[in-house]
């Protein structure tokens, strides 16, 4: 199965794909989270911030996840993911994927920002480090008229956000993804 994260940049999608990454591995189940940042720094690196570009980048992140998906291994895309028709896209052209809304409101995320980067979305027009495309302060992000799940990380604990994205996960796995959970129980 194919978990396709979508939600905006300090969200807290890494945070939850690693949590859950890990309870998945103690249950005997197989998982690779393929990240946005990883792979704009490898594979994905000749790649911006156009919409062409993150297009393209999903597309490219899609790819890897279905071939993981299709040996049984439970595929995290963890990425910004913006554009609905791009989660269209992905979901008719591979088998069970799920979208999942990881939310957040941009109030917390200008608070927190860990990255820094709405400082900088905020500075002056003109300003040379002005940042011109960050996803939902000056880019769209089209929010997912039907996911599959939604988890909102501001009025959740990790924990309690991790554990409904588990609980999802063990709910929908198919049966050459279950093997291995079976052996280990
Ligand atoms: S996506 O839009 O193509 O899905 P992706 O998840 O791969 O984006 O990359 C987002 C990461 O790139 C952010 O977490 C942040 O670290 C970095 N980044 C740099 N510039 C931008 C920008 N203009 N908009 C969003 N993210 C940016």
């Amino acid at each position: 199965m194919i978990l396709l994260f979508c939600g905006l940049s300090g969200a807290g999608k890494t945070t939850l794909a690693k949590n859950v990454a890990t309870e998945l591995t103690e249950l005997g189940i197989r998982t690779e989270i393929i990240d946005g940042d990883e792979y704009r720094s490898e594979i994905c690196r000749d790649l911006g911030f156009s919409k062409e570009d993150r297009c393209e980048n999903i597309r490219r992140l899609g790819f890897v996840a279905n071939r993981f998906s299709a040996h049984g291994i439970v595929a995290i895309v963890s990425a910004i993911n913006p554009y609905e028709e791009m989660r269209r896209e992905l979901a008719d052209k591979y088998h069970h994927v799920n979208v999942v809304h990881v939310d957040c409101p941009v109030k917390q995320l200008v608070e927190r920002d860990t990255k820094g980067l709405y400082k900088k979305a905020f500075l002056p027009e003109g300003h040379p480090d002005k940042l011109k495309n960050l996803t939902g302060i000056n880019a769209r992000f089209d929010v997912p008229n039907a996911p599959d799940l939604y988890i909102n990380t501001s009025e959740n604990t990790v924990q309690q956000s991790t554990s409904s994205l588990l609980y999802f996960i063990l709910n929908n796995l198919h049966p050459i993804e279950q093997v291995k959970h079976k052996v280990s129980n």
